[in-house]
């Protein structure tokens, strides 16, 4: 089928628009908003028996498996490993049994992710596929694929399949807990609150677009950007610098906010911005004491939050986008959104291949 870009410029923008429908879309396929409870497809397997969990993707993917883990290890108390596919394919890792492994994967095609699936099939590991694409390799031959209702994306830059990834993860890690006897039936209904009102949420992000257009102007001459975060933020600076990287072709690195004085500080000065994700959660006055660093030392910083932490921030002298107040929870979902747009405005104003950035591909079918 033709896809068309319809009122937008670039099939990236398009498909960060469509957010609201297609978290919605997926949301949809788990969620009970009257009973505020929440149900996988079928999983052919007891996810309360599962004694460790392996998370292993590439690029975007990775990091949607990245945030997972914070999730499945505060609410199932379950260990969780996450790991780059061309890594673990090759390092021999040792897997316990009882073990289960996801797979996330948009193409379902990516070859260093398949060969992955087929090394913790071959040692006794529970497979589960999160994926984009049914009829997809990575689906068919794990024993259970989970959807993701993004649709067809057609930018290389990853955008709805990401968030939609984080959406079954977060769904993932509901389900593990409740199995696991770690969640009761209050707390599961505050979740699932939580991830219903997701879609209005984004759709209020979006709204923001204009800011967000402004701040980018300013970044595009940068030579160098820095994104920091903590908890479930930090694998969101991290996408956020890889987004900026594939689509605008500056220089930026992901950190978590507690490595700042381990190294990136010395990078610091008025010409390199840094893209602060930091929502109020238990971690937000470790990274807004960060903000003070970086600021005293002269730093140019974007501060995504809520309005309680921008009202909190003691130096006011910044750049800051204000997103809803939400369950920590939900957060990583909300903050994806300001740093696709901030890399996609970037690329406008630097007047890059939005759609087919220069050496990328969609779908890494060969090593
Ligand atoms: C390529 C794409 C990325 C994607 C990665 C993993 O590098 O350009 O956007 O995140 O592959 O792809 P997958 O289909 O496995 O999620």
């Amino acid at each position: 089928a033709l896809i068309g870009k319809g009122q937008h410029r670039h099939f990236m923008v398009k498909e960060i628009f469509e957010q609201p429908q297609v978290i919605g879309d997926t949301l949809n396929t788990m969620l009970n908003p009257a009973t505020r409870t929440l149900t996988l497809p079928a999983v052919p397997f007891d996810l309360g028996a599962v004694s460790k969990v392996t998370i292993v993707a590439c690029g975007t993917s990775f990091y949607a498996g990245s945030v997972a883990r914070y999730w499945i290890e505060k609410l199932a108390r379950v260990a969780v490993e996450v790991e780059i596919a061309s890594e673990f394919r090759y390092r021999e890792p040792v897997l316990s049994p009882g073990g289960l492994a996801i797979f996330i994967s948009q193409s379902g095609e990516t070859a260093d992710t398949l060969a992955a699936l087929r090394y913790c099939k071959a040692h006794g590991q529970h497979t589960l596929a999160l994926v984009n694409v049914a009829e997809s390799t990575i689906a068919r031959e794990s024993e259970v694929a989970l959807l993701t209702q993004a649709g067809p994306e057609i930018g290389v830059a990853s955008t709805k399949a990401f968030t939609t990834q984080l959406v079954v993860l977060a769904g993932i890690a509901v389900s593990m807990a409740r199995a696991k006897g770690k969640m009761d039936a209050a707390e599961e209904a505050r979740l699932c609150q939580a991830l219903a009102e997701v879609p209005a949420n984004v759709s209020a992000v979006l709204r923001q677009e204009h800011r967000l257009r402004e701040i980018a102007e300013t970044i595009a001459p940068a030579r160098d950007v820095i994104y920091l975060g903590r908890g479930t933020g930090y694998p969101i600076a991290l996408e956020g610098a890889l987004k900026l990287k594939e689509v605008s072709y500056i220089h930026a690195e992901g950190y978590a906010s507690g490595e700042l004085k381990h190294g990136p500080i010395a990078l610091i000065d008025d010409h390199v911005p840094i893209i602060v994700v930091c929502p109020t959660d238990e971690l937000y006055e470790k990274t807004a004491s960060n903000v003070q660093e970086v600021v005293a030392r002269g730093g140019k910083v974007v501060f995504l939050s809520d309005k309680q932490g921008i009202d909190r921030l003691a130096t006011k002298a910044l750049a800051t986008v204000e997103l809803p107040q939400v369950d920590p929870f939900v957060a990583p979902i909300l903050y994806a959104i300001p740093v696709q747009l901030l890399a996609y405005h970037v690329a406008i104003a630097k007047g890059t291949d939005v759609d087919q950035p220069r050496n990328l591909a969609k779908s890494v079918t060969v090593e």
